[in-house]
């Protein structure tokens, strides 16, 4: 069965009734990464793998929700007090939170939803949840919200309610995703661009390392504070210095004498990977996807030896992909584990699948998982097909 029909049957099993079907998206970004908290530019794109969710308004004050990933049924009402203790449920109250925040409405309603983003993979499986949850009950309750409050909604859910001080990227990209396009992000001023991304010859492919590590959103947090002690310190002799991303190189080496040499290793990566999005989008332009690639290598190298971000299965497959002549590797998201992004010419796809299946595997004795990416729509209604 598919998994609307599967909401669906839930839905009415539980609730005796049917509701309305939402859904959004996980993400890529091509390139970008932990530049969005500093101001800087991002470039994802929603991708065919998301979370639907059916609901409906129950006239009552609590909200009804069933995870049919985690086979779990929780209640709660929406005080600030009666945050839940599911994980997965604290992502929906967070959603109702600040939406009520903004001064929408929002009263008791049912939701069965259900997912087919792997999770702890980097593909944002829960700005997709917090994104679904947005869209949808600014829509069952007209609140007119618009979608860069929605993102920004989702955005305050995991810095309210998760414990994770994340930039905008995966909820923007969630909501605003188009199938067939990339967005560049400018994460400072919001303004934004689609950029069609069908590469003649070329696939992305996304190899999934299945290591999460724990503590990621402490490690996470720390990274940012460690951007934003730069930014501050570069901020006393250049005061136009809003975020990290504003900085010139040589403003950050007149103060690496004064931050933790880990501050400004950090600062050094972020400040690089400003200028590497640009470069990507002007050579996108040129359909040079030789230079997107090497782009590609130096922000996996920055993301390992100067954010500190990668591991080793990470590094590992990075390694693979140059042995093997693939265009473009780096591992992507927030780090921690998850999944490289590759960008692999046509004639090599099958050998180099083939060979990070099984040296990975032979290696860290668990396969890695292989998915291909499509970009595709974000946050949206779904109407009977
Ligand atoms: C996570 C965060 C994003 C972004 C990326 C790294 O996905 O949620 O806001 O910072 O990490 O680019």
């Amino acid at each position: 069965m598919d998994m609307k029909n599967r909401i669906a049957e839930k839905f009415r099993t539980l609730f005796g009734t049917d509701g309305q079907f939402f859904a959004s998206a996980g993400r890529i970004n091509l390139i970008g990464e932990h530049t969005d908290y500093n101001g800087g530019y991002v470039f994802p794109g929603a991708i065919d793998k998301g979370i639907m969710a059916e609901i409906k308004v129950n006239g009552t004050a609590k909200v009804h929700a069933f995870s049919l990933d985690y086979d779990e049924y929780v209640e709660f009402g929406l005080k600030e007090e009666d945050k839940p203790a599911q994980s997965w449920a604290c992502y929906i109250f967070g959603v109702c939170r600040e939406t009520l925040k903004r001064g929408g409405k929002v009263e008791g309603f049912d939701v069965v939803f259900a997912g087919d983003v792997p999770l702890g993979a980097g593909l944002s499986s829960s700005a997709a949840l917090e994104s679904t949850m947005a869209y949808a009950l600014n829509y069952i309750f007209s609140n007119g919200i618009d979608k860069f409050e929605l993102a920004k909604i989702g955005q305050s859910t995991e810095h309210n309610y998760c414990g994770v001080k994340c930039g905008i990227m995966d909820q923007f990209a969630s909501v605003f995703g188009k199938a067939g396009q990339l967005i560049r992000l400018n994460c400072k001023t919001l303004e934004y661009k689609y950029f069609p991304f069908n590469p003649q010859g070329y696939k992305l492919v996304l190899i999934d390392s299945c290591v999460k590590h724990e503590l990621a959103s402490s490690a996470y947090n720390k990274r940012r504070a460690s951007c934003e002690n730069a930014a501050a310190a570069i901020r006393k002799n250049h005061p136009e210095v809003e975020f990290l991303s504003d900085a010139k190189r040589v403003w950050l080496d007149e103060v690496r004498a004064e931050i933790p040499e880990e501050d400004f290793l950090r600062a050094e990566y972020v400040i690089g990977e400003v200028q590497r999005v640009l470069d990507v989008c002007d050579a996108l332009e040129r359909g040079d996807y030789e230079t997107v690639g090497e782009m590609m290598y130096q922000t996996h190298f920055g993301l390992s030896r100067l954010y500190e971000v990668s591991c080793e299965e990470l590094d590992f497959l990075n390694k693979l992909a140059r042995k093997m002549d693939v265009t473009g590797s780096r591992v992507m998201g927030g780090g921690f584990g998850g999944c490289t992004i590759n960008l692999v010419k046509d004639e090599l796809y099958d050998g180099f699948v083939q060979a990070a299946v099984a040296r990975f595997t032979e290696k860290f004795g668990h396969a890695p998982k292989v998915y291909d990416v499509v970009i595709s729509d974000g946050a949206r209604l779904l109407l009977d097909e």
